[in-house]
């Protein structure tokens, strides 16, 4: 996948270990979202999370990246290619700054996300939000994801599965 490729308003990057201060306090904003995806934050967690994998995923498959406009981090998101089949690309996390949200940035990059993936031939997008969450929920039912009707519980929530076709 060409990161240069998935989105024309903005530079996208892979994100690096000189990166987590700013997406540390762009994701501290999120109360809500750790409300219902607890523990909160921390910078330990986000060094996890750029390395963490999906079972019998390789790190060349996973894409960490930084949304910037001009040198302003204005969203993250963490991409899986091809999980968990060849055809699918798993959003693994995505979140933006709560000063641009509302303004229809975040469906803008997932809508530009998606056309690229398409145009590359994966055929759907498949993701996660935590059972409750009215934003996630929300946002991902407006960009056109449908719950599967599989759900996962861990020890402080549960996971709906939910998938849009490309
Ligand atoms: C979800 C998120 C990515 C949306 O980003 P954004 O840049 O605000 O996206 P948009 O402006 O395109 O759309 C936001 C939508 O959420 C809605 N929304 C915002 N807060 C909400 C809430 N508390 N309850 C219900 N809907 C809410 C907005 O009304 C808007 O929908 P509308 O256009 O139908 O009115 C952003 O709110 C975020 O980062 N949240 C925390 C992380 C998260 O939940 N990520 C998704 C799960 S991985």
């Amino acid at each position: 996948m060409d990161i240069s490729q998935f989105s024309k308003c903005y530079a996208v990057r892979r994100m690096k270990e000189a990166d987590i201060v700013d997406i540390f306090t762009l994701c501290s904003k999120n109360h809500l979202f750790y409300q219902y995806c607890p523990p909160f934050v921390t910078e330990e967690s986000i060094a996890d999370d750029m390395k963490a994998l999906p079972p019998n995923k390789e790190l060349s498959d996973k894409y960490y990246l930084g949304y910037y406009d001009a040198e302003k981090l204005i969203a993250v998101m963490d991409l899986i290619r091809a999980y968990p089949n060849e055809n699918t690309a798993f959003i693994g996390f995505f979140m933006t700054d709560v000063s641009v949200q509302n303004t229809g940035i975040g469906s803008a990059i997932i809508d530009e996300l998606c056309s690229y993936l398409t145009e590359i031939g994966f055929e759907h997008v498949r993701l996660g939000w935590v059972k409750g969450n009215p934003q996630a929920e929300h946002f991902w039912r407006k960009n056109g994801f449908t719950a599967t009707g599989v759900t996962y519980d861990t020890d402080h929530y549960t996971v709906v599965v939910a998938e849009r076709e490309l």
